[in-house]
């Protein structure tokens, strides 16, 4: 069984460049899969160089008027466009989980999540205000204008199809910049629904060109080498994040790079630990653990350990896995097979060095999970900090946790991590809560709350993880630069 989309014109499945719906210029397609079943769902143009030159031609040429389109105007643009995703919300929270397999109620959640920051930045956009700066020498007037930064490069993931490639277009649109953008292979249906949206509400010609791949390093090669395009902005892995980072410098483009992540969730005895135990569930198996601040290293103190432990294994063993046509399904497939092998993997090494198992452990396949792409929810316990699963992102349903004794240590062994986007810890202590936020290193700290974003916080991290961020007023910042001017002759 499948979803029906009752507003149809949102199915598309061709590339949009200077206003027009078209077909890659080679012809050549790619599937989209489901990862329900691995099927074919349908096919979208694999684009490539052409295209993807054909969509800088457009936007800096719309550039050109954008930019000057004044803000209350483009904010108008903007807030029918957040109208229109609200009023398709059930139809693009079907594309989402149909492409990305999460359950439908996570599909239209992420669509509200999605259109929270087109609302967000189409109110920001009428406040970029610039500064008027006291001169240091009589007749002379000195200010500071923010400008937009030119055409924008937009990179997006297939783990929120939506929110992602929202957060970056709604800011470049409020700032005055045009885009082009590339979403992930495996999910471009949402993304070109969301354009689609975005025309209808009238955003003009080549100020929104969107280019659908599976070549994506052809088409961002074609994206960094060009100079009119002066800014990139990426969700996704580190090692693509860096290739990007190193191979921009030649055209000096502004960065933003939301990438992986390795959240630890720290649990002192002093905790509240149904608190605890529900901020984990929402932290770690929304979206199936598909996401970049899902914890990763669960770290609880002896004193709660085994009851800690004993709460979360009946939580997570009553998480109802199925596709997302299933209304009672709670976790969906994984995005593919190569996926399940990561986390089968990861769960053998920590087996291996001596983990338990208290739930899940296994891939599932029943007359509700047909595909080769449903892992079990599953607990590991006394897991060695050395195994896999607390270096590398599993992106999966699976909770890995291990026993510490002191605050000192559990910090020690939280920074230890080239990464550094989201970490949680719980705690009633408030000098607690001061001394283990201001330790942390890292972008986003959850502080007895497991579900952290929000369109108005700022969204990034630090070291491995990239930077930048997205949401909140400095997700506009990204977007423009700032031009002085000194009048002089007043006097
Ligand atoms: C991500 O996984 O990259 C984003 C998650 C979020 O926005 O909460």
């Amino acid at each position: 069984m499948s979803f029906v989309i009752q507003n149809t014109g949102l199915l598309l499945q061709q590339n949009f460049i200077n206003g027009v719906w078209c077909d890659a210029q080679s012809k050549r397609t790619v599937p989209v899969i489901n990862p329900a079943t691995g099927d074919v769902y349908v096919n979208v143009p694999d684009s490539d160089d052409v295209d993807a030159k054909a969509a800088v031609d457009a936007a800096a040429e719309a550039f050109k008027t954008w930019k000057k389109v004044p803000a209350k105007q483009r904010a108008t643009i903007l807030k029918r466009w957040n109208d229109l995703i609200l009023e398709n919300a059930q139809d693009l929270g079907k594309i989402i989980s149909s492409e990305q397999g999460k359950p439908l109620a996570e599909g239209v959640g992420e669509v509200a999540y999605a259109a929270s920051y087109v609302e967000w930045f189409a109110e920001e956009a009428t406040r970029s205000n610039g500064e008027i700066i006291p001169s240091p020498a009589v007749g002379r007037r000195m200010a500071a204008y923010k400008e937009p930064v030119g055409v924008i490069a937009a990179i997006t993931p297939w783990n929120f199809p939506a929110a992602m490639i929202a957060r970056k277009i709604a800011p470049a649109l409020a700032a005055g910049c045009t885009v082009v953008c590339k979403p992930a292979a495996e999910t471009p249906l949402t993304s070109l629904a969301l354009v689609k949206l975005a025309e209808l509400a009238g955003v003009p010609s080549g100020v929104l060109n969107i280019v659908v791949t599976s070549k994506s390093k052809e088409v961002a090669d074609v994206w960094l080498d060009d100079s009119r395009v002066r800014k990139i902005t990426f969700t996704g892995s580190t090692p693509v994040g860096k290739h990007l980072a190193r191979e921009s410098a030649d055209t000096l483009k502004k960065l933003s790079l939301e990438l992986g992540g390795n959240a630890p969730f720290i649990v002192f005895d002093d905790a509240v630990l149904d608190d605890a135990v529900d901020g984990l569930m929402a932290a770690k198996f929304r979206n199936g653990g598909q996401t970049c601040v899902c914890p990763n290293r669960i770290y609880v103190q002896d004193g709660v350990y085994e009851q800690f432990i004993e709460k979360l294994t009946a939580r997570v063993s009553a998480l109802v896995v199925g596709p997302a046509t299933n209304p009672a399904s709670q976790i969906g497939p994984m995005i593919n097979v190569k996926a399940i092998d990561k986390i089968e993997s990861h769960v053998a090494d920590a087996v291996e060095r001596g983990a338990r198992i208290t739930t899940g452990g296994k891939r599932i396949q029943s007359a509700q999970c047909v595909g080769p792409t449903y892992y079990a929810p599953t607990v590991l316990v006394d897991v060695d900090k050395a195994s896999k699963c607390f270096h590398e992102e599993t992106f999966g349903p699976v909770a890995p946790i291990t026993k510490f004794a002191t605050e000192s240590e559990v910090l020690e062994w939280a920074n230890d991590s080239p990464f550094g986007l989201a970490s949680y810890f719980y705690t009633t202590d408030l000098r607690r809560v001061t001394r283990v936020a201001e330790a942390l290193e890292c972008g986003i700290v959850g502080i007895n709350e497991g579900a952290i974003a929000a369109e108005a916080a700022p969204f990034g991290g630090v070291k491995d993880s990239g930077y930048g961020r997205e949401g909140s007023t400095h997700g506009l910042e990204e977007y423009m630069h700032v031009k002085y001017t000194c009048q002089g002759g007043l006097d």
